[in-house]
């Protein structure tokens, strides 16, 4: 038995998004976002599940916190859901801030510090209506938004992330159309790309004028991509335009102000870059404090087929048409290399996390002074819960996060600078395209009795927060 110890002042917390747990649709003033539109047009969501109730935490909010801090975790990162603070996405609805408002006092008053990320997938459709992330005003709507929430909660939130997954946000929502607004346009993708970036700066330099006192960062998702065969250049040439399509196009813009020049290349055809502005990239790399990281699988790439002219599909369960992610218009294909998978069918490869963050500390946040936080890590597993409702998840998601986490302690040993981890996710939710059908929590939720349930690897989970340590 090999024990890992963690520095003492490592960080163990959670993470969850308002959109995938609250539920409360239209309650306390709250309208529309673009997620509850797309969860409401047929065939958008598996079994046609949406967020209008989910977990139901809007409501059950205390207790809630209360079993976070039973489990003895120090800190707790959740969204705000920019539809219920501001309904139309510019006027401040002190009704939609008060529950945050309670939220904050609920975990402070537990000693649980408060992670807030104000992007979470989650525009008001209000700004949808007019264009969305592919109109650039919504990037200064989105900074007074977040002048709004950080007027309300800046006294007692330490951290502030602007944007979680950008990626998600930009090319998964309006080239892949997977997620809402559900629309196949690579243009509208890179505009989108674009304006969520300058929507960040702008937010950092908002929060820096409001509140230097806070830490500020933003959250991305990275694909550690390899090439199915290092000797062949198609390969190679592959997992070169995943890393700059899924990480360089939103890292280099943050830490070096520029787009890489090969992805510009890759991208040309849909117009990355165009939207930009004199002094756009100024406000984009404003300097930040904390990157942090979500991490979940790995990925072996291979060149297109040539005269394959099949529709772009990737790696998935195959209940839902999954198109290829938009990486220019050369073609790449996720090829299986027989590593175990979750029930997402994503690999599981936590090699790549400690490659991934000693890569991001070396290139990227090592030079300009930024911590690292793994902000989201964890696994959906097909749980089978006992007649009590527990789930012994020791041998799927328990090993999974225990393999991570020795992930993240090789980083540290090797030189990367990461505070904190947390585990997706406190609790079951909705998981997005995917609705109710894939369980990431830590804690069962049943969605009929809305019981909450924690798992072996909660259990688990806390005992390794209390000790500081890991035992393989
Ligand atoms: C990352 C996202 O931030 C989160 O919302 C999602 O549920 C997890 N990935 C799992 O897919």
């Amino acid at each position: 038995m090999t024990e890992l110890t963690f520095p003492p002042s490592f960080s163990w917390g959670t993470a969850t998004a308002a959109y995938q747990i609250e539920g409360a649709r239209h309650e306390g003033g709250r309208r529309d976002s673009i997620w509850d539109t797309f969860a409401h047009t047929p065939g958008a969501v598996v079994n046609g599940d949406t967020g209008d109730v989910t977990c139901d935490h809007y409501h059950r909010m205390p207790s809630d916190v209360a079993l976070m801090a039973s489990l003895g975790l120090d800190t707790y990162r959740f969204s705000v859901s920019w539809a219920r603070v501001c309904p139309d996405g510019r006027t401040p609805n002190p009704e939609g801030l008060d529950f945050y408002d309670r939220l904050v006092d609920e975990l402070v008053g537990r000693g649980i510090r408060p992670w807030l990320t104000l992007y979470h997938w989650d525009l008001p459709q209000a700004l949808q209506d007019r264009g969305g992330w592919t109109n650039r005003d919504t990037a200064s709507a989105f900074a007074e938004y977040a002048g709004t929430v950080l007027e309300r909660l800046g006294d007692r939130v330490p951290v502030w992330t602007t944007l979680n997954e950008p990626w998600c946000s930009s090319f998964l929502s309006y080239a892949a159309g997977e997620h809402a607004p559900g629309h196949t346009s690579p243009t509208e993708a890179v505009d989108a790309a674009h304006h969520l970036l300058l929507g960040h700066g702008l937010a950092v330099q908002r929060i820096r004028a409001d509140r230097p006192d806070v830490t500020v960062g933003i959250t991305t998702n990275h694909t550690v991509a390899e090439p199915a065969d290092p000797s062949n250049p198609a390969d190679v040439d592959a997992a070169r335009r995943i890393d700059g399509a899924f990480n360089r196009v939103f890292l280099d813009p943050l830490f070096r102000g520029e787009y890489p020049a090969d992805v510009l290349e890759d991208m040309a055809e849909a117009g990355l870059g165009r939207a930009a502005r004199d002094g756009d990239f100024a406000v984009i790399s404003s300097p930040i404090d904390v990157l942090g990281v979500n991490y979940y699988n790995g990925a072996a790439v291979a060149g297109a087929v040539p005269g394959d002219e099949s529709p772009l599909v990737f790696a998935g369960p195959g209940e839902l048409p999954r198109r290829s992610p938009y990486v220019g218009s050369e073609r790449v294909r996720f090829v299986p290399r027989g590593l175990p998978v979750t029930a997402m069918g994503w690999e599981v490869q936590p090699e790549g996390l400690t490659r991934l963050l000693v890569r991001l500390q070396e290139e990227y946040t090592g030079p300009a002074g930024v911590r690292l936080h793994v902000t989201e890590n964890g696994a959906a597993y097909d749980d089978v819960p006992d007649a009590a409702g527990f789930v012994d998840d020791t041998h799927t998601r328990r090993a999974y996060v225990r393999d991570h986490l020795a992930a993240v302690h090789a980083a540290i040993e090797a030189g990367a600078a990461v505070d904190g981890y947390m585990v997706w996710s406190m609790l079951d939710n909705f998981e997005w395209a995917w609705g109710l059908a894939k369980r990431f929590g830590i804690v069962r939720v049943d969605f009929d009795t809305l019981q909450r349930t924690p798992k072996a690897s909660a259990l688990w989970y806390a005992e390794v927060a209390r000790s500081g340590s890991v035992t393989l």
